[in-house]
């Protein structure tokens, strides 16, 4: 696949969205295409949990009930990744921001660099879908990568294809969890769709077509062009 991506293509942006709507897939493969990072709070904030980190300590036990890590956790956990060099030229931020004090404290961070937001991407889907999503959801121990076990199935069972790592389920991804986390979204993060709306930032691309016509309409939404 040949991609144009040139001066205009925005290179500094956030993926909105409920659980399961597609953010983390999507942003692996348009971190590849504008060769930005993929910045996942959700991932970030695991591998502290693996390396038992201070942040993993106080953030796991917010993360297995499907609640919100408290803004200030985050604040400090965002600003060090994106003050990192690779974050110079661009990023895909996939789990942040999730209220409006953290698109508050982003717009702020950014300022400082002297950088802006280019656009806020909403990829929605409904609930029922999303419940039956994350039930398949298997992910790679070793790189992250993200399979469903219908709709995007590993070639071989129980392995990632792209590193052979083992694949696992998220602990998140029960259904009482992933109920609870979908309540979440609707009662805080939902309100950064606005925010951002407000700001002529927002736009929406739908996640709950299959997954290379959401990636066209994401492709289109950041001036890439095949
Ligand atoms: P996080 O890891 O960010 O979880 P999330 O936002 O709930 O998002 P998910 O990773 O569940 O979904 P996704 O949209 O990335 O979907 P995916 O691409 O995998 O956060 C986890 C927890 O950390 C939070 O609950 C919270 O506690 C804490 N946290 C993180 N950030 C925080 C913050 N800023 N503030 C406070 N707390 C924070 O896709 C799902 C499945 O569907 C996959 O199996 C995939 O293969 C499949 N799929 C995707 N798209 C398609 C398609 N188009 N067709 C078919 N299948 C598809």
């Amino acid at each position: 696949m040949c991609f144009v991506n040139n001066k205009e293509t925005k290179r500094r942006i956030v993926l909105l969205g409920p659980p399961g709507a597609g953010k983390g897939t999507h942003a692996k493969d348009l971190g590849e295409a504008l060769r930005v990072p993929h910045v996942s709070t959700g991932d970030i904030l695991r591998e502290a949990v693996k390396q038992g980190t201070a942040v993993g300590l106080e953030a796991k036990s917010y993360m297995d009930k499907g609640e919100l890590v408290p803004d200030e956790v985050m604040a400090r956990v965002i600003l060090e990744r994106l003050r990192q060099k690779d974050c110079a030229q661009g990023f895909i931020l996939d789990g942040y921001p999730r209220t409006v004090h953290q698109a508050e404290l982003l717009k702020e961070g950014l300022k400082k660099v002297s950088a802006d937001l280019d656009v806020a991407i909403e990829i929605g889907a409904p609930a029922d879908l999303i419940v039956s999503r994350l039930a398949f959801r298997r992910v790679c121990r070793n790189c992250g990568a993200t399979y469903h076990l219908k709709n995007i199935p590993p070639k071989v069972e129980g392995r990632c294809d792209q590193c052979g790592g083992e694949l696992y389920q998220r602990s998140d991804d029960e259904e009482q969890t992933v109920r609870r986390r979908l309540q979440v979204y609707e009662e805080q993060s939902a309100l950064v769709i606005g925010y951002y709306r407000g700001q002529g930032l927002l736009t929406t691309v739908d996640g709950a077509l299959p997954r290379q016509k959401t990636y066209a309409q994401l492709l289109e939404m950041v001036g890439v062009f095949e």
